[in-house]
């Protein structure tokens, strides 16, 4: 068994595996409907334990459809349910007796410490549905419609990210980019910089990232240019002051005039005032795709995480 947990855990070769196995498994079901079981149904017999601290659409939908059409089964439990926390119940207990009835166990979070705690006494995989620190599944699923549009290795390609770059988006894009050999220019305010440990392992790596502090200097000849809400999930800090640093940050048709012609617009959702709907709402944005790709990506995540990636 393997955990998902962050991208800079996870060997290339394994990256890159999930990716090609979602390519093939997504190509085979063009004929099924949404609730049709894979054909070599996989993980029959399987259940996926979920549970959000914090609120999810995207995650919580792709997930369910993921196990289903693998041939199991899901159960989203609820936090405030659960003895956890509130009824002094501890997270080892937690995680053992999740052990005994699941075969794996999603957790969205609002804190790291809590996912390593789980993972500490889990004796199932463990999948990060979005920590503090860390979005992996988006970011690889991310990969994935970036190179399905583009048909081309994504380290032939100049990606641009314009906003937060500290929050767990970037963090993962940031790893991911260092395991794909990603070519990426980062546009954030001078106070938002990726975090330091991040920034000394590029420099360690010689990865070909490099940060500006204005988004017309970072999105020059891009392939693709992606954001994300300004305030995450579990921001604590000042909400307006954060707002009003990001206002030379948002990405509006004229921002995108300065990337390569054939350029796409991406957000993991959801949005903020960080883009316009012009852009938003463009040819150029393939958010519905780049939404519903979860689903098949969370499928090779999960056949990676029982070791029946192909
Ligand atoms: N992109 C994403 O993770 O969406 P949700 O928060 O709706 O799950
Ligand atoms: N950075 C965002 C991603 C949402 C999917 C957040 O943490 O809220």
């Amino acid at each position: 068994m393997k955990n998902f947990l962050h991208i800079k855990d996870i060997p290339t070769k394994d990256l890159k595996k999930i990716i090609s196995d979602a390519k093939k498994r997504k190509l085979k079901r063009k004929k099924l409907n949404t609730l049709d079981i894979d054909k070599d149904i996989p993980l029959k017999g399987k259940i996926l334990l979920q549970m959000f601290e914090k609120s999810s659409l995207r995650t919580r939908l792709s997930f369910y459809l993921a196990i289903k059409q693998l041939g199991g089964g899901s159960l989203t439990l609820r936090p405030e349910e659960l003895h956890l926390g509130i009824g002094g119940e501890s997270i080892e207990d937690t995680s053992k007796i999740l052990s005994t009835y699941g075969n794996a166990f999603m957790l969205r979070t609002d804190s790291d410490k809590k996912l390593n705690e789980f993972k500490k006494y889990s004796k199932i995989p463990i999948i990060n549905g979005l920590s503090p620190s860390s979005h992996p599944t988006q970011v690889l699923s991310d990969i994935f419609t970036i190179q399905e549009i583009k048909n081309k290795s994504v380290s032939k390609l100049k990606l641009c990210w314009i906003g937060d770059a500290s929050n767990n988006m970037m963090n993962s894009l940031i790893e991911a980019s260092l395991k794909f050999t990603i070519s990426l220019n980062i546009a954030c305010p001078k106070d938002y910089q990726p975090n330091k440990a991040l920034i000394s392992l590029i420099k360690k790596r010689n990865g070909k990232i490099n940060i500006f502090h204005k988004k017309e200097l970072a999105v020059k000849n891009c392939d693709v240019v992606m954001t994300d809400k300004i305030i995450s999930l579990n921001d604590k800090g000042n909400k307006k002051k954060k707002l009003n640093s990001f206002k030379n940050f948002k990405v509006d048709l004229k921002t995108m005039s300065l990337a390569k012609k054939d350029a796409i617009f991406l957000h993991c959702l959801p949005r903020g005032g960080e883009v316009t709907d012009e852009v938003f709402l463009s040819k150029q944005s393939k958010v519905w795709q780049q939404a519903l790709n979860r689903v098949y990506v969370q499928k090779s995540i999960l056949l990676y995480c029982f070791d029946k990636l192909r």
